[in-house]
């Protein structure tokens, strides 16, 4: 080999070292062209079908990035979620924070059977959700960014991890941040993604005891309006009517927006992990004044962290596989 020649190489090599930097945990495989050749209609397609179940159902886009948030913080954006449990797979679908809660898999499904006759085993189960998060959020009047692609889908779910990674509300708020951080997430993404229940609801047992019974004494949560908690109990009374649906924006409870924020500031936020955002730390305090001031502020951070949160551990390469269908591992 010539001196020149290998020069040339090693000049290439060192030209492309902070290509190969970007690794696992960067998420320097994911890039939004990932299918551009592949299935160039994959976006168009999965924004069609959620344009269609959010016109049918307002409701849906929230549902819709609530499983993205909830396949992400367990084994990484890789569509652990999604698996139904059969043979050795228990599906995180039983977990506490999903059952009887977590919903839109029949819209997945959907989107997932049109990308398989579009180009077969072609689009992740892992990207459908990301891309579906975003474009709820466009939908409901929020946001827009671009969505890198190139996850994979796992061979395995993990119920435990849907139990202790995802923060319960009832959570403190050090706890809910410490879950964040182990995703590689700060306290201005725990704030600024929190913002997603401007849409959306909640069932009266993920916040009755706030309404009861806040710490065990038999005193409600008296960091929480009154007035406000007066008209919850009507619907969610002390036992019974655990399924009791409730908006978790009051104001605009369907809209993308930072009403949101306003209304914790107002002591109306729905769950306790809500409320806690203004009553347990001067840091997070002025970030949802800042969000409640100003809704560019927060239309601007909303798609830097949920990009942060898509980038979470996803399989790239040749791990994991493009499932057919997103409830079960190919065979
Ligand atoms: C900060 C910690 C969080 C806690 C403790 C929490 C907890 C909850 C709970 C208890 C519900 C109601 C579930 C039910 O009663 O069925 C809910 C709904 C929802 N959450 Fe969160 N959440 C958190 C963060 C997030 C994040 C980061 C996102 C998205 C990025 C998100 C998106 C949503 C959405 C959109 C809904 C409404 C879902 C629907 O209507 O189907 N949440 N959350
Ligand atoms: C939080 O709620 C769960 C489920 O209702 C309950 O078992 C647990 O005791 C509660 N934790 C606290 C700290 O109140
Ligand atoms: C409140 O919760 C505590 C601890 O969970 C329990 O011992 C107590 O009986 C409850 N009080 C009321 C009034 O429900």
């Amino acid at each position: 080999m010539t001196q020149s020649m290998s020069f040339l190489i090693i000049a290439a090599m060192l030209a492309f070292a902070p290509l190969c930097l970007c690794g696992k945990t960067s998420g320097g495989y994911l890039y939004p062209q990932f299918y551009d050749r592949t299935c160039p209609k994959a976006k168009e397609i999965v924004y069609s079908i959620v344009a269609k179940a959010v016109a049918k159902e307002a409701r849906m886009a929230a549902s819709l990035i609530r499983l993205h948030f909830h396949d992400c913080f367990v084994k990484g954006c890789d569509a652990s979620l999604l698996l139904d449990s059969i043979g050795a797979i228990i599906s995180e679908k039983m977990s506490n924070p999903n059952r009887n809660s977590a919903r839109g898999f029949e819209v997945i499904d959907e989107i997932k059977s049109a990308l398989e006759k579009e180009c077969p085993h072609t689009v992740s189960c892992a990207d459908i959700l990301a891309l579906a998060a975003r474009d709820s959020t466009v939908l409901s009047g929020g946001p827009s960014w671009e969505v890198p692609l190139g996850r994979r889908d796992s061979r395995g779910a993990s119920l435990s991890g849907s139990n202790n990674n995802i923060p319960a509300p009832n959570n403190t708020f050090q706890t809910i941040l410490t879950k964040f951080k182990l995703q590689g997430l700060d306290i201005v993404d725990l704030v600024a993604l929190s913002g997603s229940h401007t849409i959306g609801k909640s069932r009266c047992t993920s916040f009755r005891q706030r309404l009861y019974n806040q710490s065990g004494n038999g005193q409600p949560d008296f960091t929480l309006n009154q007035a406000y908690a007066n008209q919850l109990r009507t619907r969610c009374p002390r036992s019974g009517g655990d399924q009791n649906l409730f908006v978790l924006d009051f104001v605009t409870p369907t809209k993308f927006d930072n009403s949101y924020f306003k209304n914790l500031l107002a002591s109306k936020g729905l769950l306790n992990s809500d409320q806690v955002l203004v009553t347990k730390s001067a840091v997070s305090l002025q970030l949802v004044k800042q969000y409640a001031q100003n809704n560019q502020l927060f239309f601007e951070q909303f798609p830097k962290s949920m990009l942060k949160m898509a980038n979470i551990s996803p399989l790239t390469g040749s791990k994991g596989e493009i499932r057919k269908n997103c409830r079960t591992v190919n065979s």
